[in-house]
């Protein structure tokens, strides 16, 4: 299918109810049980479906299927802003002792978070001295979780070569991670993509 076609139709069918082509924006925060074994099931991770909007949600759920199709990935989340995605992986990916390498030319809150704030729970940021593949690569060891560049940059405005970084990481057995461009076209499977600019702004 066709990435425009992926954006308009992918992750939805017609509401059988009211055969709406376009996806409802569901209001509610909670959501109607079967039965008290159904609502377990769901708070167990048992079941599929939706118990509470602050963890998923019908309208969101369809924007994380959609993204993970364009992309070619496993699966998305959606999260209001991207330093809210940032911080969310990053703490997926790494715990105690583990380390981010990543491009010197970074926003200044991301800048922040790897250098002050991830820190302090143990995840340590790793900047290298420029955003070439062999100072990144110089970086690496066994405790890096992940290889990291904001491409274009901001406020610096390079543009990393995406490929040469995906190939370091990948040879070095980490996940590489980029915020603008899509794994798809950086030939990666293993790579994580924040692509929330367009969504957040
Ligand atoms: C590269 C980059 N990362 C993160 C952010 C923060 O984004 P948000 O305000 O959605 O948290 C910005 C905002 O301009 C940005 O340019």
């Amino acid at each position: 299918m066709r990435s425009e076609t992926i954006a308009i139709h992918a992750g939805y069918e017609p509401d059988p109810a009211t055969k709406s082509v376009a996806v409802p924006i569901y209001q509610t925060a909670a959501y109607a049980f079967d039965s008290a074994d159904h609502g377990a099931a769901l708070f167990n991770l048992e079941a599929e479906g939706f118990r509470y909007s602050r963890i998923a949600n019908p309208t969101t759920a369809v924007l994380e299927k959609r993204i993970a199709e364009l992309e070619g990935g496993v699966g998305a989340l959606a999260v209001a802003t991207r330093q809210a995605a940032l911080h969310f992986t990053f703490v997926n990916l790494a715990d105690q002792g583990g380390n981010i390498v990543s491009v010197p030319q970074l926003y200044g809150t991301t800048h922040t978070l790897l250098g002050h704030i991830l820190p302090r729970q143990g995840i340590l940021g790793r900047f290298a001295e420029s955003d070439t593949p062999d100072a990144i690569e110089r970086l690496i060891d066994e405790d890096t979780k992940c290889v990291f560049a904001e491409s274009i940059g901001n406020p610096a405005g390079n543009v990393c070569d995406i490929e040469a970084l995906a190939k370091v990481a990948h040879r070095n057995g980490v996940p590489w991670w980029s915020t603008t461009r899509s794994p798809r076209r950086s030939c990666s499977s293993r790579s994580t993509t924040a692509p929330t600019s367009p969504c957040t702004r």
